[in-house]
């Protein structure tokens, strides 16, 4: 088996209708991974299945990542659908809100960006140990999506930046803490690439984000499905609780 053939596994992707997600969605199928594609907006769910070779392989849900509901029964439909849980999850939902009096206390974006990763893994690894939990290496593996603004911290994004902070913490914790029931965790913090979430950004933040970054450029949602990629893959399977900066050197 090729070392990135993820063929006979099925990932889940929160966030899969958009940007960095929708990117790894199709770079997952590519490699040969069935997909459940799950969104807030299941619209752009299916969207990002239509552009899979093989659409009925795979399976687009609507899914809250801050419904402990939600998130439960998409996992009990996959393991329906495919005869066994999620092995793979790539937590990629997000969001970003730059106008302080719209989110004051921070409540939105903690509660999607942190507690939403809470919860789907909490879900994903209790669906996965179920009945099964002796050691076994590479049961599971989960890739985070947090942001070098988590590390470097950043005026005006307060909020989002203690969510990233947050995810950081947590994909250490969960690495420590699951690695010997056989399920890895890493986390990947990219700067800014071009997608809905950084459109919030003003033309200044946009350009003043550049201008730290020594290529000068923002990056490409397939370069950071790339790397997620590989987290997810056997080609890492030596790398536990690493927070992995694809930020064009933006933090560095
Ligand atoms: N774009 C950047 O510059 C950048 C940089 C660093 C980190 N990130 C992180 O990358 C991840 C993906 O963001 P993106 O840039 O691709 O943005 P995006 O807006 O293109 O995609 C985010 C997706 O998350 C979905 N979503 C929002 N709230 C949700 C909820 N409650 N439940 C389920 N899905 C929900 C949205 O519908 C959207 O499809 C986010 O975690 C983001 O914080 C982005």
């Amino acid at each position: 088996m090729a070392p990135s053939d993820f063929t006979g596994q099925v990932a889940l992707v929160t966030g899969g209708g958009s940007g960095i997600g929708r990117a790894t969605c199709l770079q997952l199928a590519r490699d040969g991974a069935r997909v459940v594609v799950t969104d807030l907006n299941v619209e752009t769910a299916r969207e990002t299945l239509s552009l899979m070779p093989n659409p009925e392989k795979h399976l687009a849900l609507q899914m809250d990542v801050t419904q402990q509901s939600a998130v439960q029964s998409v996992i009990t439909t996959a393991r329906d659908k495919y005869g066994e849980p999620p092995s793979l999850l790539v937590n990629a939902a997000g969001i970003l809100i730059t106008d302080p009096s719209v989110d004051k206390t921070g409540t939105d974006v903690i509660n999607v960006n942190l507690k939403g990763i809470f919860l789907v893994t909490q879900a994903f690894t209790e669906e996965l140990l179920r009945g099964n939990e002796g050691a076994q290496e590479g049961k599971g593996v989960i890739v985070n999506i947090a942001s070098i603004v988590g590390k470097m911290g950043h005026p005006e994004l307060k909020n989002y930046a203690a969510s990233k902070g947050g995810v950081i913490a947590y994909s250490k914790s969960c690495a420590a803490e699951m690695a010997r029931k056989g399920i890895r965790v890493n986390c990947v913090l990219p700067g800014l690439v071009k997608t809905a979430l950084s459109k919030r950004l003003s033309e200044e933040q946009f350009q003043a984000f550049i201008d730290k970054t020594p290529p000068g450029r923002y990056g490409k949602t397939e370069e950071i499905a790339e790397v997620i990629v590989f987290l997810l893959s056997r080609r890492s399977s030596f790398m536990v609780g690493a927070c992995v900066e694809i930020s064009g050197g933006a933090g560095m």
